[in-house]
């Protein structure tokens, strides 16, 4: 089984942006650790995007090709209707979607408080920073 790991906009600059916030490690680091967690029998496939079209269609390809997603939908978490929509599209075809973030959106600004991601997804986990990932890894045995 694969595991799709999606991270939006401007998370391809870990490591340097905002390490108070989002620590110190890229986006390699945290495909190996959850390599590492996922062990020989599950494959994860983690992109990066800045562009929501680009977003919209691999959510397209997990609705088609029936793969769990792991989604940190970055700002994109917070006004884009066509990136909820996209993700419905995976959940209402009975696949799980969790959504990620490695802050707390509701400990920082006011506009991070809304997800219009979280009403469709399967669950969402928040505030852990790499471990928000790895515990919806672990997650993904508790649907269906
Ligand atoms: C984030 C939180 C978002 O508010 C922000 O725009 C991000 C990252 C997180 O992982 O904590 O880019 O999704």
């Amino acid at each position: 089984t694969t595991v799709l790991v999606l991270n939006g906009p401007n998370l391809g600059r870990l490591g340097s942006r905002e390490p108070d916030v989002y620590g110190a490690q890229d986006l390699d680091a945290l495909r190996a650790v959850l390599e590492a967690d996922a062990g020989d029998d599950l494959r994860i496939d983690l992109r990066q995007t800045d562009d929501e079209s680009e977003l919209v269609s691999w959510l397209h390809g997990a609705v088609d090709s029936r793969t769990p997603v792991i989604l940190n939908p970055a700002a994109f978490t917070h006004y884009s209707y066509a990136l909820r929509d996209a993700a419905a599209l995976v959940t209402k075809a009975g696949i799980p979607l969790i959504e990620v973030h490695i802050s707390n959106p509701h400990a920082r600004e006011t506009f991070r408080h809304t997800s219009v991601i979280s009403g469709i997804a399967t669950g969402v986990i928040a505030g852990f920073g790499f471990g928000s990932y790895r515990l919806a890894l672990q997650s993904l045995r508790y649907t269906s």
